[in-house]
């Protein structure tokens, strides 16, 4: 991308922030994330329908399978991801024979891969792709076997809808091979000047009921992983912090100091944990009880109920500020280094953030102002408040996801020379 198209994104993303403080494949809704059929899309009265209830997914044992590679292969695996002013971290993937390189999120509240399809079958539907995105051509790679099954995926900004292929897909040094994913020939619009073309997801899909295995649950299949782990560090931007990494395959040590607090998974297809109490440093007498909360890399920040939020956020002596329909609280740089801390009490550990952690700058703001990344959300009736931890929270704490394990684990995050 160059210069001035960079300059018209990042406008685009502070407007964004200020209403939203989303991300494409936003947080905010990650809750309402539904799999749907392109038909169904398009058949009104379907539309909204409640989300079967999933049996926990079992991880596939690697020697069960009998496409396994030998054991040489497996490895922990680092892929650098590039981070475009913490709002978005992604990396390159390959797609095909020869390799068609394709730029992607990594999104742990979704489960499928897709990525536009230069395949487009109906003019009508071509508005939302075009000019820089990358597109993948079946017809020029000699590994493509069709499949054809439609696929519709639901974020923030919209759908993605299109159709499943299959091919080998290339990246952190290894090759998965036939992955099925999404070709996709219908996109939001809000994704034509994101960095990022496609999504790689590293949710849970569901097995039982037909849906293919992910290209991180290949990967363990194919016996390219020591362990069915992922982690990741995010760095900071603007700073002297190394890369961003995920890490396939387990953990980096380099990156984080300490133990792991670990917490069980609380859904069958989410990766969602319990809190036991959120709380601030300097106030005996004021805690948030027993939440659910994801960690999901489809948020920037961290997202509750409003409620909630209100509650702490006004403790925290942050000054509201409305945008739309949207609350948010900001901060003076004069109040950054009195701030308490922000506590998370997790199995009975304490995993504490700064201010510098939970208060959030955007380019275009008022200098010496801060928002206070912490944003609420109204859930709706009969819905379960779902607290989402985002890439501030990620930036404080190493996470590794362990599905073998069904289990979340945080280490501190390893600190680097900061620049602010
Ligand atoms: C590419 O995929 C589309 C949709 O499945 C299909 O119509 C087309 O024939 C495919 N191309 C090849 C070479 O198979
Ligand atoms: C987490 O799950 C494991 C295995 O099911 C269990 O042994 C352990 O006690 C659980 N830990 C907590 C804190 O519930
Ligand atoms: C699925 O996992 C949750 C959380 O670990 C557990 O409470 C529940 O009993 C499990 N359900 C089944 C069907 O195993």
């Amino acid at each position: 991308m160059n210069l001035p198209a960079a300059a018209v994104l990042l406008l685009t993303l502070v407007t964004v922030s200020a209403t939203h403080i989303s991300l494409p494949f936003s947080p905010a809704r990650t809750m309402t994330r539904q799999h749907k059929s392109v038909e169904k899309l398009l058949e009104p009265s379907r539309r909204n329908q409640e989300r079967p209830q999933r049996p926990n997914q079992t991880f596939p044992k690697p020697n069960q399978s009998p496409n396994r590679n030998s054991q040489t292969n497996a490895k922990t695996r680092d892929v650098y991801l590039k981070n475009f002013y913490n709002k978005l971290y992604f990396a390159s993937i390959t797609i095909g024979t020869p390799e068609q390189k394709i730029n992607v999120a990594f999104d742990t509240g979704s489960a499928i891969t897709w990525v536009p399809s230069a395949h487009c079958p109906s003019r009508r539907l071509l508005h939302s792709i075009s000019g820089i995105t990358k597109e993948y051509n079946n017809e020029s790679s000699s590994t493509y076997k069709a499949n054809g099954k439609p696929f519709e995926v639901s974020y923030g900004a919209g759908t993605v809808a299109g159709y499943r292929s299959q091919d080998n897909v290339a990246f952190a040094g290894t090759t998965v091979r036939n992955q099925i994913f999404g070709e996709a020939i219908i996109r939001p619009k809000m994704f034509a000047g994101s960095m990022n073309d496609g999504i790689l997801g590293l949710g849970f899909s569901n097995i039982d009921e037909g849906e293919e295995f992910t290209v991180f649950d290949n990967m363990v299949i194919q016996g390219l992983l020591p362990a069915p782990i992922f982690s990741f560090y995010l760095n900071r931007a603007g700073t002297d912090d190394p890369d961003s990494v995920l890490t396939l395959g387990g953990t980096n040590p380099d990156y984080y100091n300490g133990d792991f607090t670990f917490a069980n998974l609380t859904a069958p297809d989410r990766w969602q944990f319990e809190i036991d109490r959120i709380q601030l440093s300097n106030s005996k007498d004021f805690a948030l009880s027993k939440c659910q909360a994801v960690v999901d890399t489809g948020s920037s920040l961290i997202v509750g109920p409003s409620n909630e939020v209100d509650a702490l956020n006004k403790r925290l002596g942050a000054k509201p500020l409305q945008r739309g329909d949207r609350k948010l609280y900001t901060f003076d740089r004069y109040q950054l280094n009195s701030l308490p801390n922000l506590e998370f009490i997790v199995n009975g550990q304490k995993l504490s953030m700064t201010s510098r952690d939970y208060a959030a700058q955007f380019p275009g703001m008022r200098s010496g102002q801060f928002y206070s990344g912490i944003v609420g959300k109204e859930f709706q009736r009969g819905e379960t408040p779902v607290w989402s931890l985002g890439f501030s929270f990620m930036r404080t704490f190493y996470t590794q996801f362990d599905k073998g394990n069904r289990r979340i684990g945080f280490a501190k995050a390893s600190s680097f020379i900061r620049i602010y």
